[in-house]
């Protein structure tokens, strides 16, 4: 398709921000809206065109954000509506968008709705989430397992009944089935349409249908039965969504992505495109490459980078027709990505730069988070007490019960913590790396005085002039835009190389995923190079992490 056909969000760059740990301008410790509002034109250096807050609203922060007490306000420590609208109007007048992130699947057991709902079974809301009688020996209906871990269902006194949550017991399911609910949640999502948004991430959606019969399954770890199998996806999900997307996202200039794990790539096209519910989908099968089957902590780690081209190749076939890629790397739930695809001894800079470089220059629209274009790391911390992650915790237990020595847990928790990617923005050398002059809720990374904007303002040869690079260059050729991705030298486990062609033009990108030089095929070497992460280049061959990009024919 030509560039000029694409809508302003296939043509952009979109940028996350976790707002708790963006910037602080009060010194509560927590960063606020108005921190964001300070940083825009940072942001607009870099070529983004709208940037994802994940969850501002009102909330008991028990999974920092995605457990919401009321849907239609700001939560006092980012700020106030007014300081919402602002950031709007700012953005706005930079060309940026501001996207918000609907967690539909479930509310915090705070909300009002939930409150009502749990006081007995006879109230206005009685039907609004999920309830169910115990067994006859007074356990839980199901031997489901949340996804941070234990059951999932809770016991309510009031209501002598259980309830479901898919996440932590403080994130109560909500009842799709009910009308009365779907309507709740659209209207609140038209709320944001007419504060001006851009568009949507939509959390865990593929959660909101359950089976119409609640079954006990398999135990796998802990005696229990996880609730992705259970119903993930489910039969009937894609007739809510299309409601959904009538209800709320037709006849706007918005976009959409939906957090969707395993939904099949022969299942993609009735997910997004022309028949589709949504733009984008996430979904994960990348990043959760060096997963062994089952559960993460019995990675071997042992992943190939050819499984890595295999998935990313597949979803870019998938949607070179219809729908559209959201590539990213890195996101609030995950480890920096230099610490995620790279061997442990590799050199951070280098590796950032690879693979910014492979994020800048496939076809799709690409998602920088926070400090991915500063090449920020992991922290690692050394005992479970310093983690805030509810995730992390959840997970420490259960490897406890595995049988895994302290240490074991511990490893593969500063592996893997969702705080990797949430310790505060790293913008300068001073207290704080100038996230807070109050004491930031998560410790800030140690190795802030090296890594942070300022520093790297200066250098030419930092991650994010490196990042500022790519985005222009992918800004002035529309090859990389809307061109078609061919994957090149498919089988070799070093080089990670594709073309990206339009009209007889071609880019070819071709990033050394390892600590050595690697030759590269001869006929590369009358290619044109147009961008390299490495000053001296040597046309035969790739030096360590270096990536390039070439013209040719
Ligand atoms: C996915 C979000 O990205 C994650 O941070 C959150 O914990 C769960 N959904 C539950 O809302």
């Amino acid at each position: 398709m030509a560039a000029e056909n694409l809508k302003w969000w296939q043509k952009t760059i979109i940028y996350q921000i976790y707002p708790k740990s963006f910037q602080d301008t009060t010194g509560s410790g927590t960063g606020d809206l108005n921190g964001i509002t300070d940083h825009l034109d940072y942001l607009k250096k870099l070529g983004v065109g709208a940037i994802w807050l994940t969850p501002i609203y009102p909330s008991p922060q028990v999974d920092n954000g995605y457990d919401i007490s009321d849907y239609t306000a700001i939560d006092p420590a980012y700020g106030t509506m007014k300081d919402f609208e602002n950031l709007v109007a700012e953005s706005k007048k930079r060309g940026i968008k501001i996207v918000m992130d609907l967690v539909y699947n479930h509310s915090s057991d705070k909300h009002k709705w939930f409150l009502e709902s749990k006081k007995n079974r006879t109230n206005s809301k009685a039907d609004w989430y999920i309830w169910r009688d115990a067994k006859s020996d007074g356990t839980p209906p199901t031997n489901w397992r949340g996804i941070f871990g234990g059951s999932a269902w809770t016991w309510c006194e009031e209501r002598q009944q259980y309830y479901l949550h898919t996440f932590a017991k403080e994130q109560p399911d909500l009842n799709w089935e009910n009308p009365e609910v779907r309507q709740a949640l659209y209207d609140a999502a038209n709320f944001w349409l007419d504060k001006g948004v851009g568009g949507f991430r939509i959390d865990a959606i593929v959660y909101i249908k359950k089976p119409a019969e609640f079954k006990d399954g398999k135990p796998d770890l802990d005696g229990l039965f996880s609730v992705h199998d259970a119903y993930a996806n489910t039969n009937g999900i894609l007739d809510f969504l299309h409601e959904f997307k009538e209800k709320v996202f037709v006849g706007h200039e918005i976009f959409t992505v939906g957090e969707a794990n395993s939904v099949k790539p022969e299942d993609l096209n009735k997910w997004v495109g022309n028949d589709g519910v949504f733009d984008m989908l996430f979904e994960f099968s990348h990043v959760n490459i060096m997963f062994a089957k089952g559960e993460a902590w019995h990675y071997p780690e042992n992943w190939k980078l050819t499984d890595l081209k295999r998935v990313l190749t597949e979803s870019q076939k998938a949607t070179a027709q219809n729908g559209w890629y959201p590539i990213y790397f890195e996101n609030h739930d995950k480890p920096r990505s230099v610490n995620n695809f790279f061997e442990e001894g590799a050199d951070k800079v280098k590796a950032a730069k690879a693979l910014g470089t492979i994020l800048l220059t496939m076809r799709g629209t690409p998602f920088i988070f926070e400090g991915q274009e500063l090449g920020c790391t992991n922290v690692a911390w050394d005992s479970i007490e310093k983690y805030n992650d509810i995730s992390s915790h959840g997970q420490y237990q259960l490897m406890l019960q595995e049988g895994l020595t302290v240490s074991q847990a511990m490893k593969f928790v500063q592996r893997f913590s969702r705080d990797n990617a949430r310790t505060p923005m790293q913008w300068n050398n001073k207290k704080n790396a100038g996230f807070s002059t109050g004491a930031p809720w998560l410790p800030v990374n140690e190795n802030y005085k090296t890594v942070n904007a300022e520093i790297e303002e200066k250098n030419a040869d930092s991650v994010l002039a490196w990042y500022r690079k790519l985005s222009k260059f992918r800004a002035d050729n529309k090859e990389l835009i809307s061109g078609d991705y061919e994957l090149l030298l498919a089988d070799s486990e070093e080089i990670f190389a594709f073309s990206r062609s339009l009209n007889g033009k071609t880019f070819i990108t071709a990033v050394n995923f390892t600590s050595q030089n690697v030759n590269l095929p001869p006929d590369f070497s009358n290619k044109k190079i147009v961008l390299d992460s490495e000053s001296d280049a040597d046309k035969n061959f790739l030096k360590p992490f270096e990536a390039r990009i070439y013209s040719a024919k």
